[in-house]
């Protein structure tokens, strides 16, 4: 239990819950999910409650909840994919990813992709993917707000651990 960051879910989908500690409301398809919670808070389990299927979210009440830079928060799953939100602000490390394509797109200000040989310059409501085993790395002179869409527990830096930039998978807000 302690490598999981505190308020981080371990699992977040029905299958992958045993029957104790999920339960779907039919009717509302609301699930409750056991989050892992350091010892000083009492219980080592609290019950936080997720909306999944079916349940409209509002993105910028997401991103109002995020006051961190360069620490996606997953909000929606499917087909083994994660939609994250995440601040960007300044300069994040040269990576590349060996098996995910990753999208990137912009909901308020602006950011750059760089890759070796080229700039992308992405303002608010555009898009771009970057495949597979192509370097890059984001840049943003001032906020910005970027949802990123990939595979499930794609590691943020990629190839790389870096100790300010690698972040926990499967942080939720
Ligand atoms: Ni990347």
């Amino acid at each position: 239990m302690a490598d999981v960051e505190p308020g981080v879910v371990r699992a977040t989908t029905a299958t992958r819950f045993s029957s104790n500690n999920i339960r779907p409301d039919p009717e509302l398809y609301v699930w409750e999910a056991a989050v892992w919670q350091p010892p000083s808070f009492g219980p080592y389990y609290s019950k936080q409650t997720y909306l999944f299927p079916m349940t409209p979210f509002s993105l910028a009440e997401k991103f109002s909840l995020i006051h961190e830079h360069w620490r996606p928060k997953v909000v929606a799953e499917l087909n083994g994919q994660e939609l994250k939100l995440v601040k960007f602000s300044g300069c994040f490390p040269w990576h590349h990813h060996e098996t995910e394509d990753e999208l990137f797109l912009v909901w308020r200000g602006a950011m750059t992709l760089e890759f070796r040989d080229r700039k992308v310059r992405l303002e608010a409501g555009q898009a771009c993917v970057v495949p597979r085993g192509v370097e890059h790395r984001t840049l943003a002179e001032s906020e910005a707000e970027v949802l990123i869409f990939e595979p499930g527990a794609t590691r943020n830096t990629g190839n790389v651990v870096d100790d300010q930039f690698t972040a926990p998978n499967g942080a939720r807000i």
